[in-house]
């Protein structure tokens, strides 16, 4: 007779995209406010997790009860990880999406898409985060340009509400802990938004030296990324998304930060000071 082996329910909190630019920020506000064992996953993280090699999921996925989802770019695997990932007593899901996306078409952020659909699931607790783009763009990302003195971008004078990562971060710890918010899709945005050319001036003033915001045509932004070594889908999806603001379709601001933290986030201008203060924005790129 075989004796049936009791395991302890699952509870960890599992962070996909652990080594990115919300996952990191989330691994050590729950290390460092909470109890609950966080599992740090990515390709090169703590625990190894790949989409792409579906045999990484189960390690990564023992022991999890919450899950915070950064889905890849290409959705092909992400219901069959979901599904897996319910069947191994995963009850909370936490996808990171992206502000405007219900707007985008196939072009930009299917994997953003199919990831809110996936945990829209009955019978699990799931919260979707909708932020717009965040201020560490501007050095960690896309936009490493003012390292250069020149941003260029076909974004044209649409305002952006412009965000924090770490109040990302913030808000995924809350959801991830809380009762409270499971159905609810949070919009993050700043109350207030800039264009592409006062948010490159506040940096420029933080950073004591001249950053010159332009503005290009797609047709030669892309032409750009291709030179700076983005490949061309990547080139492609970026356009896509430029396209997305440009149209506007994700200057609307909302108070959903505040709602959710009990206090407004950060503002570009101080953060600027701060991240200009560890000469970020010194050399060139
Ligand atoms: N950046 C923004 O302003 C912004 C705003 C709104 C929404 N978003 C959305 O947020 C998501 C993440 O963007 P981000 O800018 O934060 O990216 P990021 O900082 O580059 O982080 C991406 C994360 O995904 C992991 N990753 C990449 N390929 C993987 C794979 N095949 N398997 C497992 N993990 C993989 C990376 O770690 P490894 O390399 O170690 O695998 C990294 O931890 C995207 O869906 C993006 O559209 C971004």
């Amino acid at each position: 007779m075989t004796t049936r082996r009791t395991h302890d329910p699952p509870s960890d909190i599992l962070v996909l995209g652990a080594t990115g630019k919300t996952g990191r920020r989330l691994v050590a506000r729950l290390r460092d406010t909470g109890t609950t064992p966080v599992r740090a996953a990515s390709r090169s993280g703590e625990v190894t997790f790949d989409w792409t090699l579906p045999d990484t999921w189960e390690p990564a996925l023992a022991g999890a009860r919450a899950v915070y989802l950064v889905a890849p770019e290409d959705p092909s695997p992400i219901g069959a990880f979901v599904r897996q990932a319910t069947a191994s007593g995963v009850r909370r899901f936490v996808a990171l999406s992206g502000h405007g996306i219900e707007q985008a078409g196939d072009d930009f952020g299917r994997g953003m898409a199919v990831g809110e659909e996936a945990v829209r699931e009955p019978g699990v607790e799931w919260t979707v985060l909708r932020p717009n783009n965040f201020f560490q763009n501007f050095y960690e990302d896309l936009w490493l340009a003012p390292r250069a003195g020149r941003l260029a971008l076909p974004i044209g004078e649409t305002p952006e509400p412009f965000i924090d990562a770490d109040d990302v971060a913030a808000v995924a710890a809350k959801v991830l802990t809380e009762d409270g918010h499971a159905g609810h899709t949070y919009e993050l945005t700043d109350p207030r938004a800039l264009t592409f050319a006062e948010a490159t001036r506040t940096i420029a003033e933080a950073a004591g030296r001249p950053i010159r915001y332009g503005e290009i045509t797609p047709a030669a932004c892309r032409t750009e990324l291709l030179a700076q070594g983005w490949p061309e889908p990547a080139a492609d999806a970026l356009n896509a998304m430029f396209a997305l603001h440009r149209a506007g379709r994700t200057a609307k601001v909302t108070d959903d930060i505040h709602r959710v933290l009990g206090h407004a986030p950060a503002d570009l201008e101080p953060w600027s000071r701060q991240v200009a203060a560890r000469g970020t924005w010194a050399g060139r790129a």
